[in-house]
């Protein structure tokens, strides 16, 4: 079969592969219709991920029909068309009994990210996410064994065009998490640092629960100015405004600051040239920079959520200020399972309609080119999606007068 694979930093490429087996009583083999690429994919891209290894296959946002079933699988058939979620987990542990999925004992092969990790068990294994995350290979290829398929996999009506429900395997519900952790609702205010799919998709949650103010924070005036058009936004652009939660403050009322803020930049976060050398010698594993600016902006009593993937230390980390300031942390990998009926249900409605920030539709072999354009933040990039097999995404009937929608490149 056909896959994206790793081949150094900055160096993908689809190569033919051998097609995966059943392995475990409980796989499936789906054959993938949709996939797109993360900016969690981009930190492996760029080479900033230990344990990824030449020719391991990537994606963890994908989706598809079942073609084959383990023994132990009752949950799916072939046939069926399923959104898989990025977070591996078995549905029974102890953490997976309290729906934190992304905590699961059971799945990870591997040691996690953790630096400090004495003898816990690691987190769930991600698909196509390093071998710190178990070597699972991923979807961005056009067969892809699911392990833990009575739980993972997840039925959508053929109502729904891929396009539609393919996020509910990483993003939308990333998003939604991290504004619910944010504790926004009706006439919340909150800022949003990162206007990629997540910050983006952060904001269209934020406008669903009825947030009344909503910040944007990045320095692409494409990206602020889509996400002011579609989400009406407060866009700052932080290369013309170095203190954006200084401005944000002055705007808020009291000049308490926002209500919640979501760090959806994560550890790569544009900063300081001292902390991007620190963090380039690995004396900093992480910058720091957009994590300071939401401590910063939020107000007292106030929650900073980070979907952003952090790895490691960041010693500029103003712990005193949280502590004055009585803040809550809320973050990590997304408890996938947990938010996928209510999110397909808001897909359904129309109160959610996260296939609008797609800007490039490609095929799987030009997957490479997908990267760069996404990395580099090229052609007013927001969000690709790749089909395997040809150039062209089949939409249902009644998603709009043609039926086939040609690759935009
Ligand atoms: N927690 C999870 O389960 C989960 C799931 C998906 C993605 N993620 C993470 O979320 C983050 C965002 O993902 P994405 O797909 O939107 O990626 P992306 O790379 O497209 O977007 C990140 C955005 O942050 C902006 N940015 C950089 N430095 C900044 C700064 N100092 N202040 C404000 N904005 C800044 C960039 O210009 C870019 O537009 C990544 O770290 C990704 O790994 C986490
Ligand atoms: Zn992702
Ligand atoms: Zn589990």
């Amino acid at each position: 079969m056909r896959a994206l694979t790793y081949h150094g930093a900055h160096s993908v490429k689809v190569d033919t592969v051998p097609d995966p087996i059943i392995e475990e009583s409980d796989d499936i083999i789906l054959r993938v219709t949709a996939t797109a690429i993360c900016g969690s994919d981009l930190h492996l891209y760029r080479g900033k991920i230990p344990t990824v290894e030449h020719g391991d296959i990537f994606g963890h946002e994908f989706m598809g029909i079942v073609e084959d079933t383990g023994s132990a699988v009752t949950a799916v058939q072939p046939g069926d068309r399923v959104v898989i979620p990025f977070v591996i987990a078995c549905g029974s542990c102890f953490f997976c009994a309290m729906d934190l999925f992304a905590a699961c004992e059971t799945t990870n092969t591997g040691r996690g990210a953790i630096i400090n990790k004495k003898a816990i068990p690691p987190g769930a294994a991600l698909f196509g996410f390093s071998h710190m995350y178990g070597g699972v290979p991923g979807g961005q290829a056009e067969y892809v064994r699911v392990p833990k398929a009575n739980t993972g996999p997840f039925k959508v009506p053929g109502t729904l065009s891929d396009e539609k429900v393919l996020f509910l395997s990483d993003i939308l519900p990333t998003a939604y998490q991290a504004v619910t952790n944010a504790g926004i609702g009706n006439g919340s205010s909150i800022a949003i640092y990162g206007a990629g799919p997540v910050g983006l998709l952060s904001a269209a949650c934020a406008r669903m629960l009825g947030a009344d103010q909503i910040f944007m924070v990045d320095h692409h005036p494409y990206r602020l100015a889509y996400a002011q058009k579609t989400y009406g936004v407060i866009p700052i652009n932080f290369d013309e405004d170095d203190d954006p939660a200084d401005t944000i403050i002055r705007q808020t009322k009291g000049m308490r600051g926002v209500d919640g803020v979501v760090d959806a930049v994560g550890f790569e976060a544009k900063g300081s040239t001292t902390e991007t050398v620190l963090a380039t010698l690995k004396l900093e594993g992480s910058s720091g920079k957009a994590l300071r600016q939401c401590i910063a902006a939020v107000r007292r009593g106030g929650v900073v959520s980070v979907p952003g993937v952090y790895s490691g230390f960041i010693h500029g980390f103003l712990f005193g200020d949280a502590f004055d300031k009585g803040l809550t942390f809320k973050m990590g990998q997304t408890h996938v399972h947990r938010f996928l009926p209510e999110l397909l249900d808001h897909i359904e409605t129309g109160r959610l309609s996260p296939e609008v920030i797609i800007s490039h539709r490609m095929s799987l072999e030009q997957a490479a080119e997908g990267y760069k354009i996404f990395d580099k933040k090229e052609e007013d990039c927001r969000k690709v999606i790749l089909t395997p097999g040809d150039s062209h995404i089949a939409l249902p009937e009644s998603d709009g007068s043609s039926s086939v929608l040609t690759a935009s490149i």
